[in-house]
Formats: C-alpha cells, sequence, structure tokens
C-alpha cells in the first residue's frame, strides 16, 4: 500500500468523513453576514476552532479541509490550528487553488486558477502539516454548457494541480462541481456529470497520476434547483452510483460528495441510500461544507460564548453524516 493510499484510508475509513471548512474569507463573510456575526478573524477563528475541538471529532471526522488563514493560525489552547486537528485524530487538509475565474474564450463559465507558484505553497503547507489538499472546478449546466473547452481546461488544471500535491507526498481531493442551478432535469445532471468526471479521469491518466491516491469529491446528480420534475432520494442513490460506476476507475479508493446547496438532511439522506445500494468498493463518504455547519453556525451566533451547546449541535450533525457513510442513518436518529 502507498503512503498517499495509507492517508486516503486514514481519512475516509470507518464511516469518517470530512469537514470542509476551507470557506474563503469572501464566502465565510457572506455565512456570518448571514446570521448577523461580523467577519473578523478573531470569530472566523473562534467558530472554527469551536468545531476543531468537539468530541465529534474524534469519531467522526477523518481530515478537515483549511483556507490558507486558518492554517496559519494559533488556537487558544496555543497549539496551532493543524496541531489541534491532529490531536482528535483527524487529518490536515489545505484548499490550494484560488478561485474560479471568468473562462476565456467563454465567459458566462469560470476556470480555476492556482496553478502558478503551486509547487513552492505545497511545500509550505507541507511543512505547517498539511497532508491533503482540495481544488475545485466549477461547471454550470445549460443546453450548451458545459463547453467543450471548459471540460477540457478544467480537467487539465485538476490534472497538473493534482500531479504537483502527489510530488509533494500528499493527497489530492479531485473536485469538479457540477452546480445545481438551473432547471434541468436530473437526467441532464446525470449526462452533464458523467461527461465532467470521464474527461477529469482521461486527464488524470495522461499526467501518471496515482489514482489509489486520491479522493474524488464529486455533486450528487440531482435535478436543477428550479427544476419541476423533482425525483425521490432512492432515484437520487440509483443515478448518482450509477454515475460513478461508469466513470470513476476502480482504482480510486474513495469519492466525498460535496453537498452544494442541499439542506442538511437531504445531503444526509441520499448519502445513506446511496451507501445502502453501493455495491462498489468505493468508500463512499462526505466532505460537507454546509450541510456540516448550517445548524452549529445558527446556533453560534445567538450564543456565541457557548461552546458547548454549539459543538453539541455540531456532534449531531458529524454522527449522522457518519452513520449515513455507512448506511445506518434514519429519521427516528436523526430525532434524537
Ligand atoms: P458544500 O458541502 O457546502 O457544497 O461545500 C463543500 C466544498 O468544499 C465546496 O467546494
Amino acid at each position: 500500500m502507498s503512503e498517499l493510499n495509507k492517508i486516503v484510508l486514514k481519512i475516509l475509513s470507518n464511516g469518517k468523513g470530512i469537514l470542509a471548512a476551507d470557506e474563503s474569507n469572501g464566502t465565510m463573510t457572506k455565512r456570518l453576514d448571514s446570521v448577523n456575526v461580523p467577519s473578523s478573524p478573531e470569530n472566523r477563528l473562534l467558530f472554527r476552532e469551536t468545531l476543531f475541538s468537539s468530541d465529534g471529532m474524534k469519531e467522526f471526522i477523518g481530515g478537515v479541509i483549511l483556507y490558507d488563514e486558518t492554517i496559519n493560525q494559533t488556537s487558544n489552547s496555543k497549539k496551532t490550528i493543524p496541531e489541534l486537528i491532529s490531536t482528535s485524530g483527524a487529518v490536515p487538509g489545505i484548499k490550494v487553488d484560488t478561485g474560479a475565474k471568468v473562462l476565456a474564450g467563454s465567459t458566462k463559465e469560470k476556470i480555476t486558477e492556482g496553478l502558478d507558484g503551486l509547487r513552492e505553497r505545497l511545500q509550505r503547507y507541507h511543512k505547517l502539516g498539511a497532508r491533503f489538499t482540495k481544488w475545485r472546478g466549477v461547471y454550470n449546466i445549460s443546453d450548451k454548457y458545459p463547453s467543450k473547452l471548459s471540460l477540457h481546461s478544467n480537467a487539465h488544471v485538476l490534472a497538473r494541480y493534482s500531479a504537483l500535491v502527489q510530488e509533494c507526498g500528499m493527497v489530492p481531493i479531485v473536485e469538479p462541481e457540477v452546480l445545481m442551478d438551473g432547471d434541468h432535469s436530473a437526467e441532464t445532471c446525470f449526462n452533464k456529470t458523467s461527461e465532467v468526471i470521464k474527461k477529469c479521469f482521461e486527464e488524470l491518466m495522461i499526467h501518471k497520476i496515482d489514482l489509489s491516491g486520491i479522493i474524488l469529491k464529486p455533486n450528487m446528480i440531482l435535478p436543477g434547483t428550479n427544476s419541476n420534475k423533482k425525483i425521490s432520494s432512492e432515484e437520487i442513490a440509483k443515478l448518482t452510483l450509477r454515475c460513478l460506476k461508469e466513470n470513476v476507475p476502480s482504482d480510486v479508493p474513495g469519492i466525498a460528495f460535496l453537498s452544494g446547496g442541499q439542506t442538511e438532511i437531504e445531503a444526509t439522506k441520499n448519502l445513506n441510500l446511496i451507501n445502502k445500494y453501493n455495491d462498489t468498493n468505493f468508500i463512499m463518504t462526505y466532505s460537507y461544507g454546509r450541510a456540516l455547519q448550517q445548524s452549529a453556525l445558527k446556533f453560534w451566533s445567538k450564543n456565541i460564548q457557548d461552546i458547548q451547546g454549539t459543538q453539541k449541535v455540531f456532534n449531531h450533525r458529524a454522527n449522522m453524516c457518519t452513520l449515513a457513510a455507512q448506511g445506518k442513518w434514519s429519521e427516528e436518529l436523526e430525532k434524537k
């Protein structure tokens, strides 16, 4: 077993998942504005540190994705943030892309940037304790999109990023996110997501990526947010599994879904069914941002001093997601 594969298994085994706490300062400011908390470096640290020092970290969370600001911060207990995460048994990770910008040549689409100087930044993050990384490519759906240009260029940069990350001894999370915005059907999402994932693996193979040392972070197959053709969670789970079975090489050890705007309960229920029906060798777990943090953030914003209360809310959510990653979640357990 390679060192990279060992890191993947440490992060994803036994129903553990990933806490995506890598919101950029811009995105975190939007999240904090929505609950009327001023977005200062201190408040961003306080909320995140509250989650990272909760009991739930030990049992449920195998890895945490950080943002550059956070990986450089020191907790109240005087530990650095990567030390705090490692103490709980989880692996510190870091978002290394610098965001999605307008794609020249197809200006309604985006290309993710961040390759310049990446080798040096990776070495610095490795020294700070990071052992895995994230890069998010983003695709929107319409009859014309994603265009050939977007499919090609995003897959290409995801592969170049992955090669540099593995060279530095870390595991790349490969995140091609097909957005939920739009009125498209689940079938369209299935077809477009299949094309996106297929293209990503073509490029990863050209760039000689060790597939046993990556984590794929895809969207689930869902109808667009404004679609009037809703489908059941069972159908979502079956379509998602079929898409992954048809397009992900079997060498990939683990798949960790993004929540992408689903509610906490939707993201949990769908993951649970995916695991109930999972007849592949892929570990299927979560790498949730909003679907792990929303309730905790809401609670905390009203009781900023109540660290234990906030941790209780977070622990419950992480517990439910981990049960779902084992196909053992139920609505009754949710209500307890
Ligand atoms: P969400 O689960 O909120 O979609 O965030 C996951 C993530 O890391 C997006 O890049």
